[in-house]
């Protein structure tokens, strides 16, 4: 808990910045739930899945590797399923996707909330700068290919960040997808979650007379392992700053927790959330024309990715 949290009040939902992913879970029973959660090994992720399998949730959690999402769920109480998910490797994910179908897993909500941030130098994957990459394609292709999984109610969790107003003026570089020209580690961090941003947006779209929701969530600003790519002294005072205005892992994991599983939440679709409460974002993540080109991108991009075999030969760096 952070000083700053000590003056930050609750918003209409009655949580906000203070609260914690048991404050807002406290009176919830979620068994017989079942809940994906990408990126469980780590930071957010993994306090998520804590919260959700000890309120009676079964999780399933989703890692880079096998063996880092078997020893993340060993690591929680409760009732877990690990499985491989590496992002920026389309075989992966499409193994991950056919192995959640072949258990017949039906889910209650899809929590996105695997990420990196602010590589310093580019990098590629299958010629896409890997931020984007991975936050936004590897999600896209994670989501769309378990949406015949997704219950009639289910609800779809997007991990975006206040940082998507880092993003271009243009919004996505749709003619520079590899950023070629220009690359800057935020401006591109910024870009992809941007795009998750957009791609909720337009999955609600998708969704609208249905009971599913999409939604897209800021966590805050709090210090995970996200931040292994800053340089040594923005770490530094990153860890100086973080018990004055940080917020803590329990408090971070709030918002993602409290939009895939609170009833106050239930029928909210298309909308950002920052403090367990709905926010505003800039303003060209509600320019559904951009949402609709982006997916429309995203899957055109998908469609020409390698099939299992030759997908790791392909891949640049
Ligand atoms: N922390 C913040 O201040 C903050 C602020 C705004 C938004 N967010 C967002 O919140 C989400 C969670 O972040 P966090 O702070 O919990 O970070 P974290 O502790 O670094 O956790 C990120 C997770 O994503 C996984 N991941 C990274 N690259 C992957 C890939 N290629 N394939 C599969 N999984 C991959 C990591 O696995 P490994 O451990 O194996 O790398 C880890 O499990 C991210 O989407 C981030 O953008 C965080």
């Amino acid at each position: 808990m952070s000083i700053y949290a000590l003056f930050k009040g609750k918003g209409p939902s009655g949580f906000g910045y203070g609260s914690t992913a048991e404050e807002v879970t406290e009176a919830l029973l979620l068994t017989g739930k079942t809940i994906l959660v990408t990126g469980c090994n780590s930071g957010l992720g993994q306090e998520a899945m804590r919260v959700l399998a000890k309120r009676g949730a079964r999780v399933l959690g989703t890692a880079r590797t096998l063996e880092k999402a078997k020893t993340a769920c060993d690591a929680v109480g409760g009732q877990t399923v690990p499985f491989a998910c590496e992002l920026s490797d389309p075989s992966s994910v499409r193994a991950c996707v056919a192995a959640v179908k072949r258990g017949g897993y039906r889910l209650d909500a899809l929590i996105a909330n695997a990420g990196i941030m602010a590589l310093p130098k580019r990098q590629l994957a299958h010629g896409i700068e890997l931020q984007l990459f991975t936050n936004h394609i590897g999600h896209f292709m994670l989501v769309t290919g378990l949406l015949d999984q997704l219950a009639d109610a289910g609800r779809v969790v997007m991990l975006s960040s206040a940082a998507h107003t880092m993003a271009p003026k243009a919004g996505i570089l749709f003619d520079d997808l590899a950023g070629d020209h220009g690359y800057t580690a935020w401006g591109h961090y910024g870009q992809s979650k941007l795009a998750n941003l957009l791609f909720a947006k337009e999955l609600a779209r998708r969704f609208a007379g249905t009971r599913r929701t999409a939604n897209a969530v800021h966590p805050g600003v709090i210090r995970t392992n996200l931040s292994r790519h800053m340089p040594g002294f923005a770490s530094f005072v990153f860890g100086l700053a973080g018990p004055l205005v940080l917020k803590s892992v329990p408090q971070g994991a709030a918002t993602e927790v409290y939009v895939a599983v609170h009833p106050g939440a239930a029928t909210t679709s298309g909308a950002y959330f920052a403090d367990c409460n709905p926010a505003t974002p800039r303003a060209d993540a509600d320019d559904p024309a951009l949402a609709k080109r982006l997916w429309e991108v995203s899957e055109s991009l998908v469609a020409g990715l390698p099939l299992a075999a030759d997908s790791q030969a392909s891949r640049v760096r």
